[in-house]
């Protein structure tokens, strides 16, 4: 039998152990652990006798844990998450049997402004820019709308996030955004003082003008602020420092692609087309902004390149775009540019998409089995491994 000062003594080295632990905890909006963030303001151990909390086991002295939790944002939907993490880091405690529970409010104005002022600065404005970042960053382009730019955003974003990488996407078509639709995403950016939080959705990290109440109007009385637009979204978002960043460009081959290259000096760019050519034409002039500007051109995606129908392969669109694409930007670049991937008309990429979930995922959010979803992975692995030796010089 543990003595009283003895169990106040062990009370206080869980104290320091239960911080410790909790150092641990990261918030998931933020990806700071709790205690850096500044959430847990206080931690009581309370003895409350020995015992086996279950029958058999062994016998351990038994302490009433409070953590005393200050949320950043009140009713924030990840508030859950955080309660259970906490708990979990409390439970698991090997030497003792904890039972946990949380004494939660608010953070007060002036703690959450300067924590917020904190965060920005150590972010500065644009964080992809740093020359040490580890984010790789896939523009996707095309000369011409409808041939399936954001479904192919969508769908790799959503890719790269079930093979486990961290990643975020951008909606960059500002007028014709449509990554909320394809994601399923109805709610808001959390807004943290003037700092935006992108809203996680399919394990993708994203952000659009769409999730803006009133997106249309705004837009419209936004007009000539719209190239800032992307550098907003670069600068008011907290994104951490996620592994891959998808953008889901304007169609065009002039102002957009330029203005990301000026904002985001690593992007790499991926051209889509489909296999006639008045679309590859146009998708060769939105690869071609590689010569006025320092990004790369990654390479290009086919779309809608043909048809099961009942076993027979149908080239609805004609054939070669891609191809062509590849090769006249190889040759204008003077980079290899591949033909990365020749993706199917495939009904479930509209009516899945629509339904608010990419086409290459379960409603599980696991990867699914089916040759589409395998052409994406195939894609994914293309672009993580080019790189540093297709470099230009
Ligand atoms: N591979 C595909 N198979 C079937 N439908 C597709 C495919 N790719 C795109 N679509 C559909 O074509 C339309 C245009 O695609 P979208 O991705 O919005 O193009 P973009 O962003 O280039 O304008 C959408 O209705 C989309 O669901
Ligand atoms: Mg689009």
């Amino acid at each position: 039998m543990l003595a009283q000062s003895d169990l106040e003594a062990y009370a206080r080295r869980i104290k320091s152990d239960v911080f410790a632990r909790l150092s641990q905890v990261i918030d998931p909006e933020l990806g700071r652990s709790v205690t850096d963030l500044g959430m847990i303001t206080d931690i009581e151990v309370e003895p409350a006798g020995i015992g086996p909390e279950s029958i058999g086991g062994p016998t351990q002295p038994i302490f009433d844990v409070t953590v005393y939790v200050e949320l950043t944002i009140e009713g924030c939907p990840l508030t859950a998450t955080i309660a259970e993490r906490i708990n979990t880091a409390v439970t698991s405690y090997p030497k003792a049997i904890l039972r946990p529970r949380q004494e939660v409010s608010s953070m007060s104005q002036e703690k959450l402004s300067g924590l917020v002022d904190q965060l920005k600065a150590e972010r500065r404005a644009n964080p992809f820019t740093k020359s040490n970042s580890k984010t790789r960053i896939f523009a996707v382009a095309s000369g011409k709308g409808g041939v399936g730019k954001s479904s192919v955003a969508a769908n790799l974003a959503a890719t790269f996030a079930a093979l486990g990488y961290d990643t975020a996407a951008i909606d960059a078509d500002i007028y014709g955004f449509s990554l909320p639709g394809l994601f399923g995403v109805h709610s808001q950016p959390t807004n943290l003082n003037g700092m935006l939080m992108p809203v996680t959705a399919w394990g993708v990290k994203l952000i659009s003008i769409g999730m803006f109440a009133g997106a249309e109007r705004a837009i419209l009385w936004r007009g000539p602020r719209l190239q800032r637009s992307l550098e907003q979204f670069l600068s008011d978002v907290w994104w951490g420092e996620p592994d891959v960043l998808v953008l889901d460009l304007a169609p065009g081959t002039g102002d957009m692609a330029i203005s990301v290259a000026q904002a985001l000096p690593n992007a790499e760019l991926v051209i889509v087309t489909t296999p006639q050519p008045s679309a590859s034409d146009v998708a060769v002039r939105s690869g071609l902004v590689a010569l006025q500007v320092p990004t790369t051109v990654r390479g290009v995606v086919e779309n809608m390149s043909w048809y099961d129908h009942e076993g027979e392969c149908l080239r609805i669109f004609g054939q070669g775009g891609g191809q062509r694409v590849a090769d006249q930007l190889t040759q204008a670049l003077d980079y290899q540019v591949p033909l990365m991937a020749q993706l199917p008309l495939e009904p479930s990429v509209r009516t899945v998409g629509e339904s608010g979930r990419p086409a290459v995922l379960r409603a599980d959010g696991s990867l699914d089995s089916s040759a589409l979803a395998d052409q994406f992975k195939h894609l994914a692995k293309q672009l993580m491994e080019s790189g540093a030796s297709a470099q230009p010089e």
